[in-house]
């Protein structure tokens, strides 16, 4: 079963050499083995960066040529040899895609590096550059922020590949919800997708959680299509995993195991158990030192206004308060028991900045509620565009919203100041216009109101 053998394949598997896949005899006018849909993510640490792409027509290798900028022009001094998939989509047509996998070893932190990837017979990519992530303490990485990005409405697209180009980003985080939908015609829309997406993705690591939109065929087409690495289990995961990126520890995970039941209900636990041994692991006391913020990115929020969605707008939503009935597995007691300091979320297509919150008490009593916030931050971030556009608002019974958006187009700009210090903006599309802007600063390592000795099933239910 194809998920299965994409869910196992570890670094043991990267290291191999790449996998011979069969030459078709009948060529179509689809089988061609170039490259494309070229796109990073972030590998074990500093040293490691994972390049992702797409050949239609199988190639007998999966490489990728690469060297230091600077000096005297581009010299490909480096090869690293990864390993193919063959991905077959489960639409009518079965179409065939071949998912080249190859992990960039030793790289210099901080260093910018030149790149293609293919095969020397078949043919390589187009050059891309990107930097490694540096791991000094003076590192102030800016993040681009969003979720529900589509292939067709896609309106932040120019403005993202703008600022990356121009070196203004370094990580992209997509909360759930590529493409609309990447199944749709066999696989070819997320294709298309992907297409639009490698001039940003190509130069900086594109880190993805999964949405709603991605459940088709059990998450396979989403899941053959990323490399996100999941350090405790040395594989790609592309449901749950962590990364750092300079003070900040990231944590994604999937609210979907939450909704598509019949994928299995296992999983919730297994990713449960996961997030509770990474978050103890973030708050060892040199790690939390060294990464005072922590980041939790999934695509479901636990706090919104929108009008007339299930998800958020009713107090007890199951991302926040756990299982209907059982109240297993709940998501909000794990921020405060680790303080997670900002939960960033998409799924409802709008720009919503909430409160400083926690079991539903808003805590904005005072003249700075950003500056050392008395609980975690809620951002949903759902606006780039996509073809169901944009999603109104309605009552907020708790109070809990301090800023709302839904007429423009958006995304999130969050860059780090300085360590005790973030600079968060909501960008509108296309002009580049700041919505919103607000500075978060937190003098402590561990937030104030963190509660290390809350329970696991601590009840958050109204
Ligand atoms: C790929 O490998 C197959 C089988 O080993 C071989 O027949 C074919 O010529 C190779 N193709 C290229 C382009 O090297
Ligand atoms: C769905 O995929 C996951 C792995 O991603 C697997 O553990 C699970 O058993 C699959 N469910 C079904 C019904 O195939
Ligand atoms: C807000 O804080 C002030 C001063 O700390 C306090 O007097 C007041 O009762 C608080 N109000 C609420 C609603 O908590
Ligand atoms: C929200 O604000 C309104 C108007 O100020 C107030 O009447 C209401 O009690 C508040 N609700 C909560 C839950 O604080
Ligand atoms: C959350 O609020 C409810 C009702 O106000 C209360 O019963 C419960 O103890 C609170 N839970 C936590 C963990 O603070
Ligand atoms: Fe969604």
């Amino acid at each position: 079963m194809f998920s299965r053998k994409m869910w196992m394949p570890g670094l043991c598997l990267l290291l191999s050499v790449s996998a011979t896949v069969a030459a078709l005899t009948d060529y179509d006018d689809e089988d061609y083995p170039q490259p494309e849909q070229i796109h990073l993510s972030l590998g074990a640490d500093e040293t490691q960066m994972i390049v992702t792409w797409v050949t239609q027509a199988p190639t007998n290798h999966s490489v990728v040529e690469y060297g230091l900028s600077g000096g005297s022009g581009l010299k490909f001094t480096r090869r690293a040899s990864g390993y193919s998939t063959l991905y077959q989509d489960f639409g009518s047509e079965r179409r065939k895609l071949y998912i080249h996998r190859a992990v960039l070893k030793k790289l210099i932190p901080g260093a910018m590096y030149y790149y293609h990837c293919g095969d020397p017979l078949d043919g390589w990519s187009a050059v891309y550059w990107f930097r490694a992530l540096p791991n000094d303490a003076n590192f102030k990485p800016s993040f681009l922020i969003y979720g529900d990005m589509g292939n067709k409405n896609g309106r932040a697209i120019a403005l993202l590949q703008s600022e990356v180009q121009n070196g203004k980003a370094d990580i992209v985080l997509h909360v759930g919800d590529l493409a609309y939908d990447m199944a749709d015609d066999n696989g070819r829309r997320g294709d298309e997708f992907m297409r639009q997406i490698e001039p940003i993705a190509a130069y900086v690591p594109y880190q993805v959680c999964p949405g709603n939109h991605e459940y088709h065929y059990n998450f396979s087409n989403y899941d053959a299509r990323f490399s996100m690495y999941n350090r405790q289990r040395k594989a790609i995961n592309n449901h749950y995993h962590s990364f750092n990126v300079g003070p900040v520890h990231i944590v994604s995970i999937s609210a979907e195991f939450y909704f598509f039941l019949h994928f299995g209900f296992e999983q919730i636990k297994y990713q449960f158990d996961w997030l509770v041994q990474d978050l103890t692991e973030a708050n060892e006391q040199e790690n939390r030192e060294k990464r005072p913020w922590i980041f939790l990115m999934a695509h479901r929020p636990m706090y919104c206004t929108n009008l007339g969605n299930g998800d958020c707008d009713r107090i007890n939503s199951i991302i926040r308060t756990g299982m209907p009935f059982t109240n297993n597995f709940a998501l909000e007691p794990l921020l405060k028991k680790f303080g997670v300091d900002i939960m960033w979320t998409g799924h409802q297509h709008s720009y919503e900045r909430l409160w400083p919150v926690f079991n539903a008490t808003v805590q904005n009593n005072k003249s700075e509620p950003y500056s050392n916030p008395d609980a975690p931050i809620h951002i949903v971030t759902g606006s780039p565009g996509c073809e169901e556009n944009l999603s109104p608002f309605g009552d907020d019974p708790l109070n809990v919203s301090a800023f709302r958006s839904s007429d423009v187009y958006t995304f999130s700009r969050l860059s780090v100041v300085r360590k005790t210090q973030l600079l968060f903006q909501q960008v509108a599309v296309p002009e580049g216009r700041v919505l919103d802007e607000i500075v978060i600063v937190k003098d402590t390592a561990y937030p104030t109101w963190q509660d290390p000795d809350m329970a696991l099933d601590a009840s958050v239910v109204q």
